[in-house]
């Protein structure tokens, strides 16, 4: 179940938690879940979703995402992304499988904490500060979109 923390409430209510993020300006939705087990079949079953949002946000390209305990190099690869950081491109998130903490920045600069867990789809907004980690099950699969696959990466630096 998606979990939202901010500012010292917990909410596990959907429709709060959806209501609370597009307030913060970052996209909440709960998407069916579909039982897949290959990345192929899992983009072919989600084919209308990721379509709808390609034409609506101007996404060009998704794939899938997976980490998990048995990762290689998964320290290094979650390294990157548990401090604080931006993208150029939005980071759009569907949980297929297992769970993962999103801390992204509010529109005041305060910090809420976002537990997605399957079904959910979350996109936080190009330049919007995040950091991302994985909570003890070590293990999430997702489904990404990209504006620009080849420019996305992620930016330490704060603003100037
Ligand atoms: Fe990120």
């Amino acid at each position: 179940m998606a979990k939202l923390e901010y500012f010292g409430q917990t909410y596990t209510n959907e429709d709060e938690i959806h209501s609370i993020m597009n307030s913060a300006g970052i996209l909440f939705e709960r998407w069916p879940l579909h039982r897949a087990t290959s990345d192929d079949q899992i983009l072919k079953l989600y084919e209308s979703e990721i379509n709808y949002l390609m034409q609506t946000r101007g996404y060009v390209a998704a794939d899938m995402v997976a980490l998990k305990s048995t990762t290689p190099n998964l320290t290094e690869i979650t390294s990157r992304y548990n401090k604080e950081h931006h993208h150029t491109d939005d980071e759009v998130r569907f949980t297929v499988e297992g769970e993962g903490v999103f801390e992204i920045e509010d529109n005041t600069g305060e910090f809420l904490k976002f537990t997605a867990t399957p079904g959910n789809l979350i996109i936080i907004p190009a330049y919007r500060r995040h950091l991302f980690y994985l909570t003890q099950q070590s293990n999430i699969r997702c489904i990404r979109l990209f504006l620009d696959k080849n420019g996305w990466e992620a930016i330490y630096n704060d603003f100037p």
